[in-house]
């Protein structure tokens, strides 16, 4: 095993000490348990006061576990990889291996509790949006009730096609429109378990049966754009958060493009506000705030603004800063509010992957999505456990640092904080509130889109996927000015070690390795992947395995296997360079060997985020968002809304909805092996 391969020349002198390190972790235990500290951290931490109530079934789910890490300890386990690999597809539905279903659990429109039922000519009013299912699904996590059989799925609604969210598409826009499309955003919660004869069976039959939504449920719920939100952290009631209808700079309605996330140990969940950016529109003089994070006159075409002055920005100039923040709710207080948590810095947040450290501080890893932007390191200044016994949130009392790669194969961790001489003269709320423009001025490096982030916790590696960079290597070149001024996105930054392609079309994946704890102020980093075929030797791609690229979602599984999703956009779809990619795909890679099969492709037009298991590997969530998606880039077109994709409700429905799915083993076996 070598796991600097991919560094090819550029990695060559001053790093064999972390490689040292990185090989010792590997070889010492191989990822083969590495995940199950994260799902336990859910099931223990998470639910305190609810799985004293379960605490037969949490000492099932745990024994469950030991008895696989039993088996693979003695070294007789089956191969991680297991299945059979599909072919690229580009067929109108979920195309799974040999041996597994895929269902749908539930659809945008669906109700999340006992409520109103979807009505497929996307007739649904505005507050009966408000009890059902989002749109355009994205992060999902699964918090344990009953160990591997009932639980709670909380999923992100990233965004809107208001051309399919109404009968009508965006024509004769009025204010129940646009509160339609903003309760069609946010995040939702949902009551599932599993069944297996004629009621929910908790005692269950490994890995078998039907999953069903729970309704009624008292914890299902919805979070929407309408939603009261509070502001916390150091940066709540700052005079840039104040508004005509929020003198207090503190509440705030609503979260918006809530993309990948996270959770953390005390069991909340965490969303992330992506491109809030689009949803505003300023038509005067773009401030140098506003510039940084592409606040602009034409949006992306949303509509909103028309009927709430919310999102003018000429009217509400502080309106935008109250968005791009990490939001943070219990999915087990249904009556609890929401908070943004303004510790973790504001930027166009793609996930908030959280890491228990070895001294008991919670690390979150958060990538800024959009090319040539930063990976960003919280890290709590208490431990979390003392923290909370203080009354202090975990979140909000911590150092935000940004990421530098060095060309040696190490980097650093830049604090943003008043006292780092490059940030003279900031206060802690400039730089909370620009954060980009903060990580400008200490000499981040730009990447190539960083997306999600996971952990393998036993190795001390993260894993982060990158993209894609379009502007890499192009002319003239130009980087980001130290002053946080650049546009978002528009710099032209050389290649260099980290990002090493010009215009990177398939982008890539990356690891970063710590000595003894996460905390530390230095890593070591290689290069797992460079997307692309690797039976095109143009695209340099050094996949080991099926070929994809544009890798979005990345998930360690509780064995320590990864998962990776694919986002291409859907104006490039098995189109231009990824030609014969087929539809976007999720793929399963040994972290050792690197080994790469595909496991599931997905309906036309769509791409594939969310995954999430169950503690015991027998059930997997995996989210499908935006099937029949224009490739123009255009909303969908209500006279014609099943021209890409009639998936999953086929001659039956009248358009293409996002859908979380369920894939199982017809065996009930483990997922992937
Ligand atoms: Fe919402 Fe970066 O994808
Ligand atoms: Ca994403
Ligand atoms: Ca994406």
């Amino acid at each position: 095993m070598s796991i600097i391969d991919d560094e090819g020349g550029s990695n060559t002198s001053g790093n064999e000490h972390f490689q040292d390190i990185a090989s010792a972790h590997l070889s010492r235990r191989g990822f083969l348990t590495s995940g199950f500290a994260a799902a336990a951290a859910v099931s223990l931490g998470g639910v305190e006061a609810l799985l004293q109530a379960v605490p037969a079934a949490a000492k099932e789910m745990e024994e469950e576990d030991d008895t696989d890490s039993a088996v693979e300890s003695r070294g007789d386990r089956q191969p991680m990889l297991g299945f059979e690999g599909v072919p690229v597809s580009s067929a109108d539905e979920i195309v799974v291996p040999k041996g597994y279903t895929a269902e749908v659990l539930i659809a945008w429109g669906d109700p999340v509790s006992s409520g109103p039922t979807f009505k497929q000519d996307a007739s649904n009013t505005a507050d009966e949006q408000a009890r059902q299912w989002g749109m355009h699904n994205d992060g999902v996590v699964y918090f344990p009730i009953s160990g591997s059989r009932r639980g709670l799925i909380v999923q992100n609604n990233e965004y809107t096609d208001d051309g399919l969210l109404f009968t009508d598409g965006v024509s004769n826009w009025t204010p129940e429109k646009t509160k339609k499309s903003l309760n069609a955003h946010g995040i939702s919660i949902i009551e599932v378990a599993r069944r297996t004869g004629f009621h929910f069976d908790l005692r269950g039959s490994r890995g078998k049966g039907k999953w069903d939504v729970v309704r009624p449920s008292r914890f299902a719920r919805r979070i929407t754009g309408m939603t009261p939100i509070e502001i916390g952290g150091p940066a709540a009631g700052d005079p840039r958060l104040v508004t005509s209808e929020d003198s207090t700079g503190r509440r705030v309605l609503g979260t918006l493009n809530n993309c990948a996330m996270g959770f953390t140990p005390w069991g909340t969940y965490l969303a992330c506000e992506e491109n809030f950016n689009g949803y505003f529109r300023k038509d005067g003089p773009q401030t140098t705030l506003e510039k940084r994070y592409g606040i602009t006159a034409a949006g992306f075409g949303y509509l909103w603004h028309t009927t709430d002055k919310r999102f003018r920005v000429d009217e509400e100039p502080n309106e935008p800063n109250r968005f791009g923040w990490v939001v943070e709710m219990d999915p087990f207080r249904p009556h609890s509010t929401p908070v943004k948590r303004t510790a973790l810095g504001r930027l166009k947040h793609e996930g908030a992957w959280v890491q228990e450290a070895r001294n008991g501080k919670v690390v979150v890893y958060m990538g800024d999505d959009e090319r040539n932007e930063y990976i960003y390191r919280y890290v709590s200044n208490l431990p979390w456990r003392q923290a909370r016994a203080q009354g202090i949130n975990p979140l909000d009392d911590g150092i935000l640092s940004v990421a530098q790669f060095h060309t040696d194969g190490t980097g650093e961790w830049l604090p943003l904080t008043p006292d780092n001489p490059r940030l003279a003269g900031w206060s802690l709320n400039d730089i909370f509130i620009n954060t980009r423009g903060a990580a400008d001025a200490v000499g981040a490096t730009m990447m190539d889109r960083p997306e999600w982030i996971d952990t393998f916790p036993k190795d001390l590696t993260a894993i982060a996927t990158l993209t894609n960079n379009s502007r890499r290597g192009t002319t003239p070149p130009s980087v980001t000015n130290p002053d946080g001024s650049t546009a978002a996105g528009s710099a032209r930054p050389p290649v260099d070690a980290v990002n090493p392609r010009t215009i990177n079309n398939y982008g890539h994946i990356i690891r970063w390795y710590n000595r003894q704890d996460w905390t530390e102020p230095t890593f070591g980093w290689d290069i797992f992947a460079l997307c692309g075929d690797p039976a095109n030797s143009a695209h340099g791609s050094t996949i080991a395995g099926d070929k994809y690229g544009s890798p979005d979602g990345i998930y360690v599984d509780p064995s320590g296997l990864l998962w990776i999703q694919t986002d291409v956009s859907t104006s490039t779809i098995n189109a231009g360079a990824y030609a014969g990619f087929g539809n976007n795909q999720m793929l399963a890679a040994h972290p050792e060997t690197k080994e790469t099969r595909r496991f599931l492709v997905g309906p036309n037009q769509c791409e594939i985020t969310g995954v999430f298991m169950t503690p015991d590997r027998r059930t997997m969530f995996v989210g499908i968002q935006h099937p029949g998606e224009r490739p123009d880039d255009q909303p969908g077109d209500p006279l014609n809304p099943k021209r890409f994709s009639s998936w999953p409700d086929g001659p039956n429905g009248g358009r293409p909805r996002s859908a979380l799915i369920v894939v199982t083993k017809d065996d009930g076996g483990k997922i992937g092996s």
